[in-house]
């Protein structure tokens, strides 16, 4: 997401219309049920989970806008065509070293794929570059969305649209693939925790009287990831801190590792390395709630009306991919990794002589790879599984070491 234009707290957010708010309180219906059947309380991350994904009332899966100007953030696909049109020199470049060794076709799989604007700008540059994927699969969670990226590849590329195909999960018989993950990971449930005593406790909330109540409740199953983290990444947590930990990241590469035969996963999104992510000064953890462009920390504010995220830690993503059996490719930043596949090469072909034209495009380069916006907060990680080549996004800057 770009930064918020605004950071504020939820008690100066615009007030929901009627409507909204009635769904929101639908929506809590639906997490006391969850409440009632497991005694009472829900871990923070099942929570999470239905309030961003519960069908038709959850943040992704009812009919808000969401993504742009009139929703409530915007990605870096919604940002600029030339996202996608670099990442797209970047898949062709594993297309191309794939065909060096294997007869066997090539897919593109996406995951969480938005408004389906970065297929849309993937596949037009494939098809300019002569390396269109045999499919380009789409695994995505809401329905509602999977129907917005049908209509946008309809419109913006329909002669594609045949070579689109949406999966509920990883199919059986990919032998090549580029895996694509733009903020999806940042928007898979966590766990909040804190540290008291020295011990790990977990996030739990229970609804009463219309109101999401919290407390938090010993883990010793969190309290052993934790320590292994701190353990590995030598970190301190003092009594207080509190922070998030995404327990879906390990299972989500197994499964990649075991469907796919020869892989290249490309995970992008805001995060930093574990040292980084559980530093001192981020003792209120990294979890952002968004609403019309204004951001605040407060997740029980109209549950079902507002996105709710937390960063990636980078260096979880890297151990739990060696786990699985995959390879680490590089690691590196969103500016470097667009610089290396050529975005000013891509934006000197795309200038008119028209200057409102050049002034939107410098804009649009500017908002992908400075550093004050998303150029360093965003980083690429790069997995493999027998792919063996180097790839060009990191050849100006690997930051693999920092991990
Ligand atoms: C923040 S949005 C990013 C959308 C898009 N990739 C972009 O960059 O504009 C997160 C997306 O990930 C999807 N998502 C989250 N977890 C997922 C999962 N485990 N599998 C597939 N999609 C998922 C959401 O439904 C949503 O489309």
């Amino acid at each position: 997401m770009v930064e918020p234009l605004i950071k504020t707290d939820s008690a100066a957010l615009p007030e929901p219309d009627d409507e909204a708010k009635k769904r929101s309180r639908l929506l809590l219906q639906c997490i006391k049920k969850e409440c009632d059947c497991a005694g009472g309380q829900i871990r923070f991350s099942e929570f999470m989970n239905i309030a961003l994904y519960q069908p038709g009332l959850g943040y992704y899966s009812g009919g808000l806008q969401k993504f742009g100007e009139q929703g409530d953030f915007i990605t870096a696909p919604e940002v600029s065509p030339l996202f996608g049109q670099c990442l797209a020199g970047q898949v062709a470049e594993v297309f191309q070293n794939i065909r060096e060794t294997s007869d066997e076709k090539s897919f593109v799989i996406e995951f969480g794929a938005g408004s389906g604007v970065l297929a849309v700008d993937v596949l037009l540059q494939l098809e300019q570059l002569n390396e269109l994927p045999e499919k380009y699969l789409i695994l995505e969670l809401s329905a509602e969305l999977q129907n917005r990226q049908q209509q946008t590849i309809k419109h913006k590329a329909p002669h594609l649209y045949e070579r689109v195909q949406w999966l509920q999960q990883l199919p059986d018989d990919v032998a090549n693939a580029v895996v694509i993950a733009n903020e999806v990971l940042d928007a898979m449930p966590v766990e909040c925790f804190r540290i008291n005593n020295e011990k790990t406790e977990t996030l739990m909330l229970a609804v009463d009287d219309e109101k999401l109540l919290a407390s938090y409740m010993a883990d010793d199953s969190l309290d052993d990831r934790v320590n292994a983290i701190r353990q590995r990444s030598e970190i301190e947590l003092a009594d207080g801190y509190r922070s998030e930990l995404n327990p879906a990241i390990a299972g989500w590469l197994a499964a990649l590792e075991n469907k796919l035969k020869r892989a290249v996963i490309f995970v992008i999104d805001y995060g930093y390395n574990e040292k980084e992510y559980y530093h001192p000064d981020r003792s209120e953890g990294t979890l952002m709630c968004y609403y019309r462009h204004r951001a605040h920390g407060d997740f029980s504010w109209w549950p079902g009306l507002q996105d709710i995220t937390a960063f990636v830690n980078f260096t979880d993503v890297a151990y739990s991919a060696l786990d699985a059996g995959l390879e680490m490719a590089g690691y590196t930043t969103q500016a470097a990794f667009l610089l290396a596949n050529g975005i000013s090469d891509l934006h000197a072909t795309q200038v008119t002589d028209e200057v409102q034209q050049q002034i939107k495009l410098s804009q649009q380069i500017k908002t992908l790879t400075l550093p004050s916006e998303m150029g360093e907060r965003f980083k690429v990680i790069a997995l493999t599984k027998n792919y063996e080549e180097s790839l060009k996004g990191f050849s100006m800057l690997d930051l693999s070491n920092r991990l």
